[in-house]
C-alpha cells in the first residue's frame, strides 16, 4: 500500500507480512511489530536515538564471541531469560518452579563423582559446605538413576575456567541419585560475582546505577530419560544480596536452606522432576 500518514506504517507492514505459512512466525511477528511500533510512538523516539539503537543490537553481536554471549547478557539484565524461563517451566508458570537460567559456564563432561565425595580439585580456600539432595517425581517417589551435573563458582567467585589458580573441572562434578533419589557431595561456599561489563551492557547497568552483581549460587542440571530435564541454581547468600540478583534469577523456591554446624555450612535441597522430554542444552561454552 501507499503509506500516507505515519499511523498506516503498521498496518502495511501487517498486511505484507499476512501470507506466512508458518502460523505460529505470523503470530510472532505480528505481535513484534505492533508493539515494536507502538514503542516507538509511546517514547517518541527520536532519529539519533533509533541509530544508538542499531548501533547497540550492532555491538551486542560483536562482542559475542565462543567464550562470551553480549545478547544473553542483555537479555538477562533486562528480565527477560528469566520471565521466559518462569513462564515455560512449572505449575501455572508460577515461581514455585524448581527451574532457572542455565548461565553461561556449564561446561559437559563434568567428573563423574561418587556420591560423598568433594568437588574441590584443586587448594581453594573457603568455608566447607556439605550439600545433600534428593530428587522425587511430581508424585513424590524418589528418581533413581538420574545423572546431575554441578558447578559453581569459588570462594572469590570465580568459574575454575576463569581462574588459572583453579584445576581444570575444579568445583564440577557428575553424581548419579541412589535409589532413594539422593545424590550428596562436599565443596566450599561459593560466592556471587560480576556479570561481564565490557560491553554495552556493562554501559547500560551503569549509566542505570545497578550492582553487575548475581549472589552465590550453585548449578544443577539434572537428566533422566522420561523426565523434562531439570536446570536450576540454589542460592546461599544472605537476603541482602538475594534482593538485587542483576540478572533477576532468584526465586524464593530457589533460596537454599543453610545450616551452620560444627563441620561447616550444610546444604539441603529437594528437586521436583516433572514428567516431560530429557533434552540436554548446548553448552555455551566448550
Ligand atoms: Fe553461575
Amino acid at each position: 500500500m501507499i503509506i500516507e500518514r505515519q499511523e498506516q506504517v503498521t498496518d502495511a507492514v501487517l498486511a505484507a507480512m499476512s501470507d506466512t505459512g508458518n502460523p505460529r512466525l505470523a503470530v510472532i511477528m505480528n505481535s513484534l511489530v505492533r508493539h515494536l511500533h507502538d514503542f516507538v510512538r509511546e517514547v517518541q523516539l527520536t532519529e539519533p536515538e533509533f541509530e544508538q539503537a542499531i548501533g547497540a543490537v550492532v555491538a551486542l553481536g560483536q562482542l559475542t564471541t565462543a567464550t562470551h554471549n553480549e545478547v544473553v547478557l542483555a537479555a538477562d539484565v533486562i528480565g527477560l531469560s528469566t520471565l521466559v524461563c518462569l513462564m515455560n517451566n512449572g505449575p501455572a508458570g508460577n515461581t514455585e518452579t524448581a527451574a532457572a537460567l542455565l548461565g553461561p559456564f556449564w561446561r559437559m563432561n563434568s567428573p563423574v563423582t561418587r556420591n560423598g565425595d568433594s568437588i574441590v580439585r584443586s587448594p581453594t580456600p573457603g568455608e566447607n559446605l556439605a550439600v545433600r539432595c534428593a530428587v522425587r517425581d511430581v508424585n513424590g517417589a524418589p528418581v533413581a538413576g538420574a545423572v546431575v551435573d554441578v558447578w559453581q563458582a569459588s570462594p572469590v567467585g570465580m568459574y575454575e575456567n576463569q581462574d588459572p589458580d583453579q584445576a581444570d573441572m575444579n568445583l564440577r562434578g557428575q553424581f548419579t541419585t541412589d535409589a532413594e533419589g539422593r545424590f550428596w557431595f562436599s565443596s566450599v561456599k561459593p560466592a556471587g560475582y560480576p556479570v561481564p561489563t565490557h560491553g554495552i551492557v556493562g554501559t547500560l547497568l551503569a549509566a542505570q546505577k545497578r550492582a553487575p552483581l548475581r549472589p552465590a549460587h550453585i548449578h544443577f542440571l539434572i537428566y533422566k530419560p522420561g523426565f523434562k530435564t531439570l536446570v536450576s541454581q540454589i542460592f546461599v547468600d544472605d537476603e541482602q544480596q538475594l534482593q538485587s540478583d542483576v540478572v533477576f534469577g532468584v526465586t524464593r523456591s530457589l533460596v537454599g536452606k543453610l545450616d551452620r554446624g560444627a563441620d561447616g555450612l550444610s546444604l539441603a535441597h529437594d528437586f521436583v522432576l516433572a514428567p516431560g522430554e530429557a533434552i540436554l542444552p548446548t553448552p555455551p561454552i566448550s
